[in-house]
């Protein structure tokens, strides 16, 4: 995949300068110097020759074939090359050149432009304005970046060239190495889901890093993703994520969701580690190039000194990674060689005097433990210890070591060397704890990534075609908002459980349709101009006799009439009362980049107070199901506590499905809410006794 850009055997470069100071010099200079071993022609109508390369007026005159072409001439010359690339038959393009899209309409335009004809031409084209690719395991350097990185495990990619030069000039601080680095640009065509395919598919790659700040076709980005995470570890920053999603929204599913949660989402839902900031990125870059991934939760800590000792186990606890207590046999064996007044239970605290022998002892001692999973060594530099004498014993204990082993040792100006030794041996040498424990932990959520079976779908009958007249109907009226009853008939369509109703229009026709329904009843009032009705005071519940059916007709009704006056009332739906059940929100709402969207939380009318909600991308797996469900904080409330019965759980499940499977079916659902699903105890199902459906044409 994307062979000739990564691999080709002849690279042009079409605006190849003599002058330094052009960028035409430098990726033709970054070629030859860095030791490409394939055919390099400098395209350049003035000049002969080029850093000792023959060169030529255009493409059309190079005597042979071209893989690569990579082009640094002004952008509305663009256009002109890339009918010279259809003609030679060079089909992999890296266009350099800035002044396209970012620039604003004319640029985006002027790309427009040359994306159309690109397609026509079978051009593939990276860029534009980017800094240009670099494979290490080809020597080829075909960017204008300042430097080469060193040959590693680590392809990156990413849509800012600016973070790609200063990720370059990190690497090359702490001899990190790179097998690919791609600056995405413009992503006219070329996006992150095949450069991550390519990487998936590249040897010399292990973890693939990348910097977005937007993902083109995200349920495509999702599968590739899928794919690829299975067989290497995806480290991903977005950028941009706090935009305010919750725009003017109708429904509480809308309010709640926001860009931010459709990345969160697809990213956990396709096995992607998102790293929250640029230092994470690095950390937990650091880690999985270097280090295997832990078998299981416990982490064990060594330090010498006890304040580290204590944030590390701070931040344990904030993870999934679990401190465990150090067991008899092992504390048996420390308490051989420690002091007395050393901590021996987690962390396991060798005292401010340990020198690196006491070190490198209860380092042996931990790794032999198998209930121990990973180790986390942390230093403050005491008088007493020699930091680079400590870093080489651990070295040399790592060598075999087949647990994942991480520094953190605090300080600067003593501990420099101990941690330059840790880098030249490919250990993650940390400034802080907590950066440490944060890389573990995302290798385990990795390690369970990696264990978790394949996705199961369930398909539900489901009565498509009245669903599909009933939106068109409601479209030819220019509606958006289905009225309750008709949000009613969907979820029927579907197979949702729903409370007995009707719609009475008179006190009496209320008492008629209360006694044949059977009491107690829930009256609430029926008007497409009511948003969330209980606000109003649209709704009562728990009616018992016919005067009250009375009542709270006459309040109901007049409550409108007083607070929104202009609202139409169809009359007041009288309800079946569900006697018990858990209020939960069931919501779908559509991402740009994603799609549909699908929201599960603790409901009833505080939802937007509590926001106790989780998200998914539809369609969701069963297993994904079970997995928003478990991701609540409220999620003990439906296990049952204070001798309280289990929730039905698998109804809560069977109707995420449902909703999902609602959602992929129909495009024009924007967005919907069922709030409440009343969840029964176990074994009783769940009923939808609110839904809001929103539709667009
Ligand atoms: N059929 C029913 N059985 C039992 N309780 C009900 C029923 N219908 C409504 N309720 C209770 O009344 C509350 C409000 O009703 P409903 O959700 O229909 O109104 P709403 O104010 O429009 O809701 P929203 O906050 O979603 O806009 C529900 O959260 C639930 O506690
Ligand atoms: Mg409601």
């Amino acid at each position: 995949m994307l062979q000739h850009f990564f691999n080709p055997s002849s690279v042009a470069v079409i605006g190849a300068s003599q002058n330094p100071a052009k960028i035409g010099y430098d990726i033709l200079n970054n070629i030859v110097q860095y030791g490409y071993g394939g055919a390099i022609y400098p395209i350049n109508p003035r000049a002969p020759e080029i850093l000792g390369h023959k060169a030529y007026p255009d493409l059309a005159s190079v005597p042979s074939e071209i893989d690569l072409a990579v082009v640094a001439v002004p952008a509305a010359a663009v256009m002109g090359v890339l009918e010279q690339c259809g003609k030679k038959g060079v089909d992999s393009l890296i266009v350099i050149t800035a002044g396209f899209k970012e620039t604003g309409p004319q640029g985006a335009r002027l790309e427009e432009e040359l994306v159309t004809r690109a397609r026509e031409l079978g051009v593939r084209v990276v860029g534009p304005n980017c800094l240009g690719i670099i494979d290490t395991a080809g020597d080829l350097n075909a960017s204008f970046a300042a430097g080469m990185p060193l040959a590693g495990r680590i392809g990156f990619f990413s849509q800012s060239g600016a973070l790609c030069v200063a990720i370059l000039d990190w690497a090359l601080g702490e001899n990190v190495g790179f097998s690919r680095f791609v600056s995405l640009g413009n992503k006219m065509d070329i996006s992150e889901t095949e450069v991550m395919l390519s990487m998936g598919q590249d040897e010399n790659t292990r973890v693939i890093l990348g910097y977005l700040e937007s993902i083109e076709d995200g349920p495509r980005f999702m599968k590739a993703a899928r794919q690829v995470s299975k067989t290497k570890p995806i480290i991903i920053i977005k950028a941009g994520t706090t935009s305010a999603g919750a725009k003017a929204a109708s429904s509480h599913t809308g309010a709640l969701a926001g860009s931010e949660h459709a990345y969160q989402a697809a990213f956990k839902q396709s096995g992607i580690i998102q790293a929250e900031s640029t230092q994470a990125l690095f950390g937990y870059a650091m880690a999985f190039a270097s280090q295997p991934l832990p078998k299981g939760r416990n982490l064990a800590i060594i330090t010498n000194s006890g304040g580290p000792g204590i944030l590390a186990a701070d931040a344990c606890d904030r993870s999934s990674l679990h401190l465990i207590p150090t067991r008899k046999e092992t504390a048996d064996r420390l308490r051989e060689f420690l002091p007395s007044t050393a901590s021996l239970y987690n962390p396991i605290d060798i005292i401010g005097d340990a020198s690196h022998e006491r070190y490198e002892k209860t380092l042996e001692v931990i790794l032999k433990d198998e209930l121990i999973h990973a180790v986390l060594i942390l230093l403050t530099p005491t008088a007493a210890v020699d930091p680079e004498a400590v870093a080489q014993g651990i070295v040399g204990l790592a060598k075999d070591a087949e647990k994942p082993i991480m520094t953190a040792f605090m300080g600067e100006k003593r501990v420099r060397g101990a941690r330059k030794i840790f880098q030249d041996h490919a250990i993650p040498a940390y400034d802080y704890p907590e950066d440490a424990v944060a890389a573990m932990d995302a290798m385990l959520s990795y390690r369970r990534w990696l264990e978790e079976p394949e996705r199961q779908h369930q398909r539900f009958e489901a009565d498509t075609g009245k669903a599909r007249k009933l939106f068109a109907s409601v479209v030819k009226q220019h509606r958006h908002d289905l009225i309750e009853s008709e949000a009613r008939e969907i979820l029927k369509a579907y197979g949702f459980r729903l409370p007995e109703s009707r719609i009475a229009r008179t006190t009496k026709g209320a008492v008629r349709a209360a006694s044949e329904i059977g009491y107690p009843v829930v009256m609430k009032i029926a008007s497409p101009d009511v948003l969330h009705k209980s606000d109003m005071g649209g709704v009562r519940v728990g009616l018992e006799t016919d005067v009250m059916v009375e009542e709270a007709f006459f309040d109901i009704t007049s409550n409108i009439q007083l607070r929104q006056p202009e609202a139409r009332i169809l009359g007041v739906m009288v309800q079946e009362m569900i006697p018990q059940g858990k209020e939960v929100i069931l919501g779908i709402t559509r991402d740009i980049q994603f799609g549909p969207m699908i929201m599960f939380g603790l409901g009833g009318i505080y939802v937007e107070v509590l926001k106790d909600v989780a998200f998914r991308i539809a369609p969701l797996s069963v297993e994904e199901a079970d997995a928003m469900i478990r991701d609540i904080r409220s999620f003990p409330l439906l296990r049952g506590v204070r001798g309280e019965a289990p929730a039905d759980i698998e109804g809560i499940r069977d109707a995420l499905l449902r909703l999902s499977q609602m959602a992929i079916d129909f495009p024009e659902i924007l967005e919907a809410d069922i709030n409440p699903l009343l969840v029964c105890p176990e074994g009783q199902g769940a009923v939808a006794v609110d839904a809001r459906l929103t539709i667009q044409e």
